[in-house]
């Protein structure tokens, strides 16, 4: 069984239009592309078309962070479909713990994204993940489960061959404490299992689960080895084409 294997980097809010083209540049020295491992950085707004440019004709694929449902009103602040269509980008993460935890993001917000992300014929990077209170409260797999039944409602098993989960417990994000290996695949496998119920046992087989959360070329190989883990959600060490490019060596 071979699923595809990604690696995608998410700045958050960092890295300007000149950064972001000094990053590809090198990273495109730095990475080993013959693997089969699909490799995308997602920049902020203003730096899309920049990172775009210095991407294209290479193996990196330009994501975003957000996107809206609405094709376009009065929503201060986001962006929607068809803008970000003009770079064009291949990806978009959604529900983003961040997002959740600072800007109001809800199920019911993720699923209305993840559908009008699919709708433009990007795919979506769905994010889920408990906070380290809800871990310490055995809460893992309900909260989990919950995040991806609200996230997922309303989609087709045909949905699903375009979607991206990924699973960042919130209590490793940012912190250095990444999750064991064992602690990310059992969660992989039980998200797994609740796609097989959601949809079918196809879905279940077929789509990519990343993990996050602490991701560095030091603990890449040993996640990656999981058996469910189809690669990783790297926040800060995306940030540096070095250490980006090491994870990408070592899956
Ligand atoms: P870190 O890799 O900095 O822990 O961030 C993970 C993350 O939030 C990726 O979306």
């Amino acid at each position: 069984m071979s699923r595809r294997m990604i690696i995608a980097g998410n700045w958050k809010m960092n890295k300007n239009s000149a950064e972001a083209r000094d990053f590809i540049a090198e990273l495109k020295g730095k990475a080993d592309f013959s693997k089969n491992v699909e490799v995308a950085v997602c920049p902020p707004f203003t730096s899309l078309q920049a990172a775009a440019s210095a991407a294209a004709g290479s193996a990196v694929k330009v994501g975003a962070q957000n996107m809206h449902w609405e094709e376009s009103g009065a929503y201060t602040g986001e962006i929607s479909a068809s803008m970000l269509a003009e770079i064009p980008v291949s990806s978009v993460i959604i529900g983003h713990s961040e997002r959740r935890q600072y800007f109001g993001e809800t199920d019911d917000t993720v699923n209305q994204r993840v559908k009008a992300v699919l709708k433009a014929g990007f795919e979506p990077i769905m994010c889920v993940g408990e906070t380290k209170e809800q871990r310490e409260a055995d809460k893992t797999e309900e909260i989990v489960e919950r995040q991806l039944k609200g996230g997922l409602q309303g989609l087709t098993e045909e949905d699903m061959k375009s979607l991206v989960i990924a699973y960042e417990p919130v209590w490793a994000i940012g912190t250095g404490l990444t999750a064991t290996p064992e602690q990310a695949q059992a969660m992989h496998d039980f998200i797994r299992k609740l796609l097989s119920k959601l949809f079918s046992e196809a879905v279940a087989e077929a789509v990519p689960i990343l993990y996050g959360g602490s991701v560095k070329p030091g603990n890449a190989a040993e996640l990656m080895a999981k058996p469910d883990i189809d690669g990783a959600l790297v926040g800060g060490a995306s940030l540096k084409a070095d250490d980006f490019a090491g994870i990408i060596n070592a899956c």
